[in-house]
């Protein structure tokens, strides 16, 4: 693993240090003393985090640690939604906004606390008249609309499990999904808008559906606007029934389940290193409690902040820091449908201008962008209003936060860099932003009530390793849905009772850890997890295709893309056509942002003697550099041709 982080050895000479202003640190949400309590007693400072929310009935004990599974606040019940929506609406609250939407279009729509609270309800109560109930899946398959989050929160009311599947994925990718949790209803839309051009979400849900035998209902959200219009959908009587008249009756309350802490609120699934993807399961009050505490202290939220994340709800931060962190804090939040460069690169510093934003949270990749489209775009906008930054996803190369702290920042803005996974649910590693100084790239320190360490194979702690998490948090997975074996394998395994990250890591002098990227078979493209087993799968799927071996490959705006190695079979030629064919391929299996950027074919690939893929020499090759150790390989003659190969290809 950390043999590939040779040039990280420079970013931890890195000497600019960053003071939180003065002003912002005296009003922080977040200070100094926080660590300390935390450190004195973590279960009684999770328990104030939790004493936050509004339960029914109270946990009796804290913690139960019975490695590799926790349970936080037992005996407690309480419900999501009516701690993200009800107990905001006594007093000012009530017509304050919640949620503030703009489509790519142009279209906007704002929710108060009170409307939104009664949209929810009428969904829910919608979604109990189709016969969902308490521990039932549901599936949510949505572009970036306010009916997302709605539906979200409305499937917590009434106790059922969401699992989110991002918009871009594929019908085969849907299905999986339907089919791992057993799905009993689909919430889909005729379409949304995505850098000018319509999904057509629905007929991907169609395709989906004849291989998703649990589904038993499809509820479909008109999008609207000329979109609706013109995106024709068929809609199969007794199965699918449109959002808006499933709505048309129902009232505007709904009492909320009264779920038990451990009850499982969603599944989400993510990339791993098999070919299925794992649901990852979360539950219901620690998770609340550790994304509500983060979301306050994190981004130093105050009642008047206009807070916006560009992630999408179909990923993990979409789900913590888009719908429930926020709006368990009752905050504003800004949610837009479309791409940054629509209908020009200005787009995200328009919406900042116009709607105040005061907090901003994105990935590297999107700064990457902005920073090759030129600084004449933020300029040419006020970003006065904004007071606080945020990066998740990847690591941030020193560059790029130093462009964004300038730029976007005007170099007031503190930047607040957090490490966290889908699993961690919730963010695990961050500066505080009146408390912490930073430096360009790296994550700093645990959040408070946050353990972490870096480790090496054995387990001890080492100044360059593996990223590990050494006990329970609230937020944590509790197990991969249907499959506790293979959380026992992928996390717990390697060292006894301390959880293993996938990442690798350093610390530095002021023990701070830098992040150095994934040390399994899985990527990170543009911020989104793919694993290599995935795309594989999807190659020798393809009827040419006889083997494949795919590995990540340096990227300047993406991090990291897909580089695949593919032999054909016996008799088939190697074309462009084919090449274009097999990422066509890939992008319908999967979805678009698995396609690979480039697709090598080979008569061999390399392979030791046992026929194990050597794919270190594969990333030697796709990154240019010389190539590592070939002594163990059967025929190191394959290397050399490939090599050549490649270099002649460009
Ligand atoms: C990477 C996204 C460096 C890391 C919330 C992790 C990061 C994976 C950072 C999880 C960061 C996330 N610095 N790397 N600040 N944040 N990562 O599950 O490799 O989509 O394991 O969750 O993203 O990706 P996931």
């Amino acid at each position: 693993m950390a043999g590939d982080s040779g040039a990280f050895d420079d970013l931890l000479h890195e000497d600019r240090r960053f003071d939180p202003p003065a002003d912002f640190s005296r009003d922080a949400v977040a200070q100094p003393e926080i660590y300390t309590r935390a450190d004195r007693d973590r279960e009684a400072y999770w328990a104030d985090w939790a004493a936050e929310l509004e339960w029914f009935e109270p946990w009796s004990t804290v913690l139960e640690w019975t490695p590799p599974h926790a349970k936080w606040f037992l005996g407690g019940k309480l419900n999501v939604s009516h701690n993200c929506l009800d107990r905001h609406l006594d007093g000012p609250g009530r017509t304050k906004p919640a949620l503030i939407w703009e489509g790519e279009p142009g279209d906007t729509r704002t929710y108060t606390y009170e409307e939104l609270h009664a949209e929810v309800c009428r969904f829910a109560n919608g979604l109990r008249s189709l016969g969902v109930g308490r521990g039932d899946r549901v599936t949510i398959y949505l572009p970036m609309i306010p009916e997302a989050a709605v539906a979200m929160l409305a499937c917590t009311r009434i106790g059922a499990i969401h699992s989110v599947v991002f918009g871009g994925f594929s019908p085969e990718s849907l299905a999986d999904r339907n089919n791992d949790a057993s799905a009993k209803v689909l919430i889909t839309a005729d379409g949304g808008w995505r850098r000018g051009q319509p999904i057509r979400l629905k007929s991907n849900a169609d395709a989906a559906l004849e291989r998703s035998p649990t589904v038993e209902k499809v509820v479909v959200v008109r999008r609207g606007g000329t979109l609706s219009d013109t995106l024709g959908v068929t809609m199969e009587p007794g199965r699918d029934v449109w959002y808006h008249d499933l709505l048309a009756d129902m009232p505007r309350t709904c009492d909320p389940e009264s779920m038990d802490a451990e009850d499982t609120l969603f599944i989400l699934y993510t990339s791993g290193t098999t070919g299925m993807p794992k649901g990852v399961v979360h539950t219901t009050g620690g998770y609340l409690t550790q994304v509500a505490a983060t979301t306050k202290a994190v981004f130093d939220l105050k009642d008047d902040d206009v807070y916006w994340c560009t992630a999408d709800v179909g990923w993990i931060t979409g789900h913590s820091y888009i719908v429930y962190g926020p709006l368990a804090n009752g905050a504003s939040v800004l949610m837009y449908e479309g791409a940054p460069d629509t209908p020009d690169q200005g787009r995200f510093w328009d919406i900042c201008q116009r709607y105040g934003v005061t907090i901003f949270y994105t990935a590297p990749t999107a700064i990457r962008a902005f920073m090759r489209w030129g600084e004449q775009w933020p300029a040419g906008y006020d970003l006065s209003a904004l007071r606080l930054l945020g990066t998740v996803g990847e690591p941030i190369n020193p560059e790029a936060w130093m462009w964004y702290h300038r730029v976007i920042g005007g170099e007031r803005c503190p930047i607040v860099d957090t490490w966290w996974q889908t699993e961690t649910g919730a963010i695990m590693i961050t500066p505080l932003p009146g408390v912490t100084t930073t430096k360009p790239g790296t994550a700093t320190r645990p959040f408070p009530g946050i353990e972490a360490d870096v480790l090496d194979e054995k387990g001890d702690p080492s100044h360059a390793g593996y990223l590990a998490i050494m006990s329970p948090w609230p937020s944590m997975l509790r197990t991969v849905w249907g499959d506790d074996q293979r959380f026992r394998d992928t996390y717990w395994s390697k060292w006894d009772g301390i959880y293993f990250a996938g990442d690798g890591a350093k610390r530095d002098d002021d023990e701070y850890f830098w992040i150095l990227g994934r040390v399994d078979d899985v990527l990170n493209v543009a911020g989104h997890r793919i694993g290599t087993m995935e795309v594989e799968s999807a190659l020798v799927d393809h009827q040419s295709v006889a083997e494949s071996a795919v590995v990540g490959k340096s990227h300047d705006i993406k991090g990291q893309a897909i580089a695949a190695f593919v032999t054909l079979k016996d008799g088939i030629e190697p074309t462009d056509d084919l090449m274009a064919e097999l990422r066509a391929h890939v992008g319908e299996k999967i979805g678009a942002i698995a396609k690979p950027e480039m697709v090598v074919f080979t008569a061999d690939l390399p392979k030791t003697r046992s026929g194990k893929i050597m794919r270190r020499l594969l990333r030697d090759i796709a990154e240019g550099n010389a190539v590592g150790d070939t002594t163990t390989l059967a025929d190191p003659e394959v290397v050399r041709r490939l090599k050549q190969k490649y270099e002649e290809d460009g």
